[in-house]
């Protein structure tokens, strides 16, 4: 599986106002929602085009238009932060949910909630969660989509730390990873340090 980490100045600009700790909740949605958008921008770019013909004002052009069947499934919650930015550059994906928190003792992952649309195996997946820590809830929301069918599974992450792509590129090895950044190391209670703290909290309070 392959890891993208964006070095582009624009992302690079808004991971350091993600990461300090004087952004507020509205700032740091807004900006989790410009990133997602630039990283989707970069997660798109091997999507297959199909032929197709256009009437210009004045004459008939042929042109090449995405025809892929597109799903987003942000990882509940803080995944939900990335969902808006995905849906402006693809308007007509479909959404599905998997609900999955952290058990703060063993930081294993426990599942509360997952709707998929009906065709989801028949779409490419971009699996949303802003942070990729120990890996363990990537690993188990990638799980589920495979045990439904899902083929094809593209991972877009705000921060990733080593130690998560480690695990995905281990139990996943087709899933590749876009992230706008690769860094960190995990504390005792799976925090990424330095990080940008807990990306639920900020977003949602
Ligand atoms: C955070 C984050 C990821 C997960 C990453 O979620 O949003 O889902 O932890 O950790 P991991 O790679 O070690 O599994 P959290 O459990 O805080 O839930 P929340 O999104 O509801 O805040």
């Amino acid at each position: 599986s392959k890891l993208f980490v964006s070095e582009h100045p624009m992302i690079q600009s808004k991971m350091a106002m993600l990461r300090n700790k004087e952004t507020g909740s509205k700032e740091f949605r807004e900006i989790i929602g410009e990133v997602a958008m630039l990283l989707c921008y970069e997660a798109t770019r091997d999507l297959p085009l199909t032929d197709i013909e256009v009437e210009t004002p004045v004459a008939m052009a042929q042109c090449r238009t995405i025809d892929a069947k597109i799903a987003i499934v942000p990882i509940l919650r803080a995944g939900i932060g990335m969902t808006d930015g995905l849906l402006n550059l693809m308007p007509n994906a479909k959404i599905g949910h998997i609900g999955l928190y952290r058990d703060p003792e063993t930081l294993n992952p426990v599942e509360y909630y997952c709707k998929l649309p009906c065709d989801v195996e028949e779409r490419i997946v971009f699996l949303t969660d802003p942070m990729l820590a120990t890996g363990g809830t990537a690993e188990a929301a990638i799980g589920f989509l495979k045990d439904k069918g899902v083929k094809n599974i593209i991972m877009l992450c705000i921060l990733a730390a080593p130690d998560g792509v480690k695990r995905i590129q281990e139990m996943h090895p087709d899933v590749d990873i876009y992230a706008a950044a690769y860094d960190g190391k995990l504390n005792d209670h799976g925090y990424i340090v330095p990080g940008l703290g807990d990306a639920g909290d900020r977003i949602f309070g």
